[in-house]
């Protein structure tokens, strides 16, 4: 990422963080309740438990980081560039109402209120990692559902063969917005046969908690085999369209970060490499993995590409 100073983010504009700071460690919900009630978790405060079905076939069995952790180092450039002040300052943004617009070519476009998105599923917790391209990585007990099952409710055309993802524009109370360290809103995007991999996910919580606000509340995707910045945060608008879409970091920085953006130890960012990693906690470092350990699940995605020309 390119990591700029934010030292003049005013103290004026520091908000009340206890609320999302420091929050207690992991706390085992109850397995096995498949519905929701979405309108009471839509309401809830962050600290509300989620209860889910675990989903141990699609889960790595590493050693989860800390919730702490991963709540308070965080990559959220809506709330500044570095990776405290998503913590500091995501307790302003509200939550709800919330709602996405579906738009481009699909059959049943609208805007929908987020409980609408999500009544049918059936929540998950599945542990992945997120593999950031600054080389560090955590492993995190997501919760959430397929993006593919949403994708299919709302019958994407033949033509549609990307989907783009934005992020809220709220600059008074996402303050990294007042300055133009990005072109905002933040956008991303896959390609459909990307988004539509059992593996991609739409997340609305971690640990067994309500999605924190600094980790992307209350709707963010996280796509496993790739860069953490491909997991945009705080969506508000899911687009199918045909031509592929610019994304934040590609758009930032062209030679640093291309659409694709999988891990890939054997490309190397132009100003380092990415053959290791420190996962979050410890001491030495690790080998990073081909597209982050699940090549098994995603490699035919990509068989006959040039990697180091789609990187
Ligand atoms: N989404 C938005 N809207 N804005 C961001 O700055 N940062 C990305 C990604 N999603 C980012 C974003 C980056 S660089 C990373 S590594 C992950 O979020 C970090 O997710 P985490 O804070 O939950 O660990």
């Amino acid at each position: 990422m390119l990591i700029k100073n934010s030292s003049d983010i005013k103290s004026s504009d520091i908000t009340d963080e206890s609320v999302y700071l420091r929050r207690r460690e992991f706390m085992q919900t109850t397995a096995g309740i498949a519905l929701l009630p979405f309108v009471k978790m839509v309401a809830a405060k962050t600290e509300e438990t989620l209860p889910y079905i675990k989903n141990a076939g699609l889960s790595s069995k590493e050693k989860l980081t800390d919730y702490s952790a991963i709540t308070t180092y965080n990559n959220f450039y809506e709330f500044g560039t570095d990776k405290e002040s998503p913590a500091k300052y995501a307790g302003r943004l509200t939550t709800s109402p919330w709602s996405i617009v579906i738009d481009g070519e699909v059959n049943k476009p609208g805007r929908y209120q987020l409980e609408d998105i999500l009544n049918p599923h059936t929540l998950e917790e599945r542990i992945y990692r997120l593999r950031c391209v600054e080389r560090w990585s955590m492993v995190v007990p997501w919760i959430g559902f397929s993006l593919a099952d949403l994708i299919k409710r709302f019958e994407p055309t033949s033509r549609a063969k990307y989907v783009q993802f934005t992020t809220l524009h709220r600059p008074a109370e996402m303050i990294g917005q007042q300055r133009g360290v990005l072109q905002w809103p933040y956008v991303e995007g896959l390609r459909i046969d990307e988004a539509m991999n059992p593996l991609t996910m739409l997340a609305v919580g971690l640990y067994g908690k309500v999605m924190p606000n600094q980790n992307g509340a209350p709707i963010r995707l996280v796509v496993p085999w790739k860069y953490g910045f491909k997991s945009i945060k705080s969506i508000v608008r899911i687009s199918f369209i045909e031509k592929e879409p610019p994304t934040s970091w590609n758009l930032s920085a062209p030679s640093e970060y291309g659409f694709y953006s999988n891990v890939n130890p054997d490309v190397d960012h132009p100003r380092w490499s990415q053959r290791k990693e420190r996962r979050i906690g410890e001491f030495l470092r690790r080998n990073s993995l081909m597209y982050n350990g699940y090549e098994e699940q995603v490699a035919h995605l990509y068989k006959g590409m040039d990697l180091k020309k789609y990187y």
